[in-house]
């Protein structure tokens, strides 16, 4: 289990390797990794320009979390598709100075004026594609607040500087790549509709071709604003004026009240131990951390015999199944709904869930109880992960949901508005963008945040620590789990975005997975327990990581080779 023994190990690292030990679980190892330093820092995101402009902030002296901001802001000017000014997301920091970890929840809230009624026809049906395309799809950004309040209240560096790669990349544009353009065909129809967005997107009303120069000059003046007044000079002023003049003219709900209402809300991470790890993942409303912690819970009874092979896989999946149904049923933002958390959580919550499994039978999804009745999960979205040579760490995943967002951009203003409504439960049972169900705790209300699957994670252990995450959906946390699975077991960290990958969310009750996930033994094997298993065309995710390794002390990092992104050592 453990990669390395006591005797073999440096003394600073055996002293530490002991305080975990002996603390058994909870945050003591943190306390004790203050001490010891990376001998490198590290960036991978999914974009070498982003990485590069984070790579750059350290280099002139700026910690991880200024970095976070460089990053986070530059792919939302070079990676449109997946998240941006007009997105939200959540930031998992570590300060090694304290020791102490931070969970910034900027994710985008529903308008004052959103109900369920908003979205339903007087059947009582979903409207189709109300929640995916145009202004009512989306709920109040949150990232902009997100870099200004990591910027303020963690960075070293002025807002203003740390914009700077991101105003520099709208103003001079950026090649289209092969991944922009493939999301762009997915919504081709939707940004023609909008002339601000086609302006930008589709010269001429047609797709470019790779390598035409997207340039963004009015997202760059927003990002001017925004690096002037700071979160003011997003959510107020010129800036908020023209988003929200935008979104009525075509038909939202938005109103300056929503945007000067938006604050990022600070929470306490959500943490559970497996085998001598330690999973510090994301809480509500992400419903991330606690689907690992179920599914850790679930696994802990078995043997490492019972978890490898086809029996392993085929417990994972039972596992994911239930935490998935426990995610449709109870989960919501906890702001807004009573969620059982400490009960999901608990070991004996899962105790009793193992109970109706069985070794060699799947469990139909429909016998377990669920809620009443009854596209496409890619990899938009983006994960980052940061490393300093202090030891202090960011994973942030942002998004504005599926590619491009509503495709919906106000005029004047540049800012890709996401369609995050789309997350919420707009009716009990009927499957979102993700084929995701949920019921109550997760219906639209004014100001309430859309329950999501980000999960920024940091795994910590006597090997080190890692950085993780990934976009894809309800499929994230699944990835995410098993990219922990790998770590736990010695891979690096370009054997954990590599992973061919599977999935299971209870509903569709079927698993799908990359061509490579299973040998063909495999897949007659966990067919022949009753599992329906469906290959996916496209590979899914677009893993960042970096890993500490502190025995060898030795930093790596490593981008998704189904991604077109870049993990560097400095
Ligand atoms: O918050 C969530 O769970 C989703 N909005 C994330 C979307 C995503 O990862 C898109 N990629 N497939």
């Amino acid at each position: 289990m453990l990669n390395f023994k006591l005797r073999r190990l440096p003394a600073r690292v055996a002293v530490l390797w002991l305080a975990v030990v002996l603390a058994g679980c909870g945050l003591v190892f943190p306390d004790n990794m203050q001490r010891f330093t990376p001998a490198d820092a590290a960036v991978a995101s999914a974009d070498p320009r982003a990485t590069q402009a984070g790579l750059d902030v350290l280099a002139a002296g700026g910690n991880a979390f200024d970095a976070a901001v460089a990053v986070a802001a530059t792919l939302g000017v070079v990676e449109p598709s997946s998240s941006g000014f007009g997105g939200g997301g959540f930031f998992l920091l570590f300060r090694a100075e304290c020791g102490c970890y931070h969970f910034i929840d900027a994710r985008e809230t529903a308008p004052a004026a959103a109900t369920p009624a908003t979205y339903l026809d007087q059947a009582g049906n979903p409207v189709r594609g109300l929640t995916v395309s145009g202004p009512l799809a989306a709920g109040i950004p949150g990232e902009p607040a997100g870099m200004a309040y990591l910027a303020e209240n963690f960075g070293s560096k002025p807002l203003a500087e740390l914009l700077q790669p991101a105003i520099y990349h709208a103003e001079n544009g950026f090649p289209m790549s092969p991944r922009a353009l493939l999301g762009l065909r997915f919504r081709k129809n939707t940004v023609s509709r909008w002339p601000a967005m086609a302006e930008i997107f589709l010269p001429g009303g047609e797709l470019p071709a790779v390598g035409y120069v997207v340039k963004q000059p009015e997202l760059a003046d927003t990002i001017r604003r925004f690096a002037a007044g700071g979160h003011d000079g997003f959510y107020k002023g010129e800036t908020a004026r023209r988003l929200v003049a935008g979104v009525q003219a075509a038909g939202g709900n938005w109103t300056l009240e929503d945007l000067a209402n938006y604050q990022v809300v600070e929470r306490e991470p959500l943490v559970t131990n497996y085998r001598g790890m330690q999973v510090v993942s994301a809480p509500l409303p992400s419903s991330g951390g606690i689907v690992m912690a179920q599914v850790f819970n679930f696994l802990s009874a078995y043997s490492e015999e019972q978890l490898s092979g086809p029996q392993g896989q085929h417990l994972l999946i039972e596992a994911l199944r239930r935490a998935y149904r426990d995610r449709a049923l109870y989960m919501g933002d906890s702001d807004f709904v009573d969620v059982p958390v400490e009960r999901l959580v608990s070991r004996e919550y899962m105790d009793a869930q193992r109970a109706d499994v069985s070794l060699t039978r799947a469990t139909p999804s429909a016998s377990l109880q669920g809620v009443a009745e009854d596209g496409s999960a890619g990899d938009q979205t983006t994960h980052f992960s940061v490393l300093d040579s202090d030891g202090n760490r960011v994973a942030g995943t942002i998004t504005i949901n599926t590619w491009y967002g509503s495709a919906f951009m106000p005029p004047g203003t540049g800012v890709i508005l996401n369609n995050e409504m789309d997350d919420f439960s707009i009716k009990p049972g009927v499957p979102n963008e993700f084929e995701l169900v949920g019921a109550a705790a997760n219906a639209v209300a004014p100001g309430k945040r859309p329950l999501s699957s980000m999960s920024p994670t940091f795994l910590e252990s006597d090997r080190g620590v890692a950085v993780v995450g990934t976009p894809g959906g309800s499929r994230i946390i699944t990835m995410v789990l098993r990219a922990a699975l790998a770590w736990l077991d010695g891979a690096t960290a370009e054997q954990m975005v590599s992973l061919k990958r599977f999935h299971h969310q209870y509903l569709p009750d079927s698993v799908s997975y990359e061509s490579g996930a299973f040998t063909a033994d495999e897949i007659a094997a966990l067919e022949a327990m009753g599992h329906s298993l469906k290959e996916v065309q496209r590979p899914f995710g677009n893993m960042n990581v970096v890993t500490w390794d502190i025995g060898p002390n030795r930093v790596e990092s490593a981008s998704d080779p189904r991604g077109e992104g870049e993990g560097r050592v400095y």
